[in-house]
């Protein structure tokens, strides 16, 4: 850490702490503790709304952990001022939420803060789900209650060091990065953008990891990329890298199943989402990808639109494609080895005529960074729920380090026209520490 930022720091916790003191005064209060509601006293339909809602909310992805039960807890969420361990949202009374009145989980939802009127870290995205109207926190609340079985499992304390294990601090962070607002309609967008939009910026928390962070863990410019466990969550604004623009239709195909023909598959910490979309309505999923879509840049392009105005790429894909009377000759000494890799491992698949996006038009390849591409090769594809058959074999046990670095240069030099990932072998190195 450079002294710049070290300085950065020191005056920003100032900050912190002065206006966390200053928030002292405006504390929370308790709310108080209920017998857990009847299981049956929900209304049905709501039930299902919620259902839904949970889904788009990833409320399970995050709140449940190695243990396995379902909205337990316990999920280990590293962050750059130490661990922080999901809780308990089971309706058990006491390890989980089930003392807790539907307004005690509304304002946890909205403000961040717990029944006991202590401040909730945001690795948690109150700051997001903020935006969710009350009714569909009710949905979510009834669901919980009546669906989730109740679970007495009680997860890991958090292991944060001075002086981010004072929760009042957060006072200063809400003051300086949370809106305490429900999501306002936009009356130039029509009715499906304004669905998208909700959906994206509230509970689908979409920018939590798709947008780089401050210093202080807040979002700053709203979808320019960020990283997410190791990975690159890329630019879904105009600095996308995708070599054909993201189109409604292909959003709606990535965001279901996890492959589109022009994108290629998803992976890393964007698996599971895409699983919990895969069951959803359309009424949700299709105006998500719309917003997102949207986000890219206006006009929005159709999918053949997009095609037509990346001919060009799509041209140099297809010229670059491996088939036999193609093959690569680098006459570089470093980029040959790579291409040697490359015929022996992976041609097999990855060649003219396959069933697979041609490498030059997927996203990993054309990425600022080599994260994802390096641990798609490391560890292979698993694939989402609606691309069962997209498997790939890890080759991390196969590759030494040196073929890993030979072959992803190899990889951007062949497709693509973009420079050259810079520190490959530092990446590596990182990636494969991150194992032990
Ligand atoms: C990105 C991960 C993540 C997602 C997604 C997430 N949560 Fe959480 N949630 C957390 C963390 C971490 C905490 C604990 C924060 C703390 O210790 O201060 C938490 C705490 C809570 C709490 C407070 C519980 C308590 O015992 O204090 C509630 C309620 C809650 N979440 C509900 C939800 C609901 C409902 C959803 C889905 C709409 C959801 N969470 C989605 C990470 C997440
Ligand atoms: C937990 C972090 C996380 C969250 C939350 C998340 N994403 Fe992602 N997303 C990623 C990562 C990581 C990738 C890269 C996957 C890969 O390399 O295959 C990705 C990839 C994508 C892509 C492909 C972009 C491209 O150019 O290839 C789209 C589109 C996308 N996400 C949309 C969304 C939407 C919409 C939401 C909210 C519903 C969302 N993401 C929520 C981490 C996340
Ligand atoms: C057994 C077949 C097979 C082999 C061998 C194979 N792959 Fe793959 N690979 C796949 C499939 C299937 C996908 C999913 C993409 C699709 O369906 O379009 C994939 C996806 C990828 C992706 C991700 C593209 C994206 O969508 O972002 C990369 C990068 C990749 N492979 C590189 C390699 C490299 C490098 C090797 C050799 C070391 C290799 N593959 C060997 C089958 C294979």
């Amino acid at each position: 850490m450079g002294g710049r930022r070290i300085l950065g720091w020191i005056v920003l916790l100032g900050v912190v702490l002065a206006v966390g003191a200053f928030a002292w005064a405006g504390r929370y209060g308790e709310l108080e503790a209920i017998a857990p509601p009847d299981q049956n006293s929900f209304d049905r339909q709501l039930v299902e709304r919620g259902r839904e809602l949970t889904a788009i909310g990833d409320c399970e992805v995050c709140h449940t952990g190695l243990a396995g039960i379902p909205f337990a807890g316990g999920l280990a969420l590293p962050t750059p001022f130490g661990t922080i361990y999901t809780t308990n949202i089971t309706p058990d009374p006491d390890a989980g939420i089930g003392a807790w009145s539907e307004e005690a989980f509304r304002r946890a939802m909205h403000e961040g803060v717990d029944r006991e009127g202590r401040y909730l870290y945001p690795a948690f995205p109150y700051d997001r789900f903020t935006l969710t109207t009350d009714e569909d926190i009710a949905a979510i609340y009834a669901y919980i209650m009546s669906d989730v079985p109740a679970s007495d499992l009680v997860p890991p304390e958090n292991e944060l060091g001075f002086p981010f294990n004072i929760r009042l601090s957060l006072a200063g962070w809400n003051l300086l990065f949370l809106k305490n607002e429900r999501f306002q309609p936009d009356p130039n967008q029509d009715e499906e953008w304004n669905r998208g939009a909700y959906l994206v910026e509230g509970l689908g928390h979409c920018g939590s990891c798709h947008s780089p962070r401050n210093l202080m863990g807040a979002e700053v410019n709203h979808y320019d990329g960020g990283f997410a466990e190791g990975w690159l969550a890329p630019a879904l604004n105009e600095n996308s890298t995708a070599p054909i623009r993201w189109s409604r239709d292909a959003l709606v195909n990535y965001l279901y199943d996890g492959w589109d023909r022009d994108h290629g598959v998803t992976a890393g910490p964007m698996t599971p989402i895409v699983n919990h979309l895969y069951d959803r309505s359309e009424d949700n999923v299709y105006p998500m990808a719309a917003y997102v879509a949207w986000l890219g840049g206006t006009p929005v392009p159709t999918s053949d639109e997009a095609r037509e105005a990346a001919a060009d790429r799509i041209a140099f894909a297809n010229e670059v494609e491996w088939d036999e009377a193609n093959p690569p000759e680098p006459a570089d000494e470093d980029l040959a080895r790579g291409a040697v890799v490359y015929r022996d491992l992976c041609a097999k698949c990855h060649k003219q005529g396959a069933d697979i996006v041609p490498l030059a038009l997927t996203s990993t390849v054309n990425f600022p960074d080599p994260a994802n591409i390096l641990r798609v090769v490391r560890d292979g594809v698993r694939p989402p729920r609606g691309a069962m058959n997209r498997s790939m074999p890890a080759f991390g046990p196969s590759l030494t380090d040196e073929n890993l670095v030979d072959v992803l240069r190899f990889l951007r030099d062949r497709y693509t026209d973009k420079p050259a990932w810079t520190d490959l072998d530092k990446a590596v190195a990182e990636a494969r520490a991150e194992l032990h």
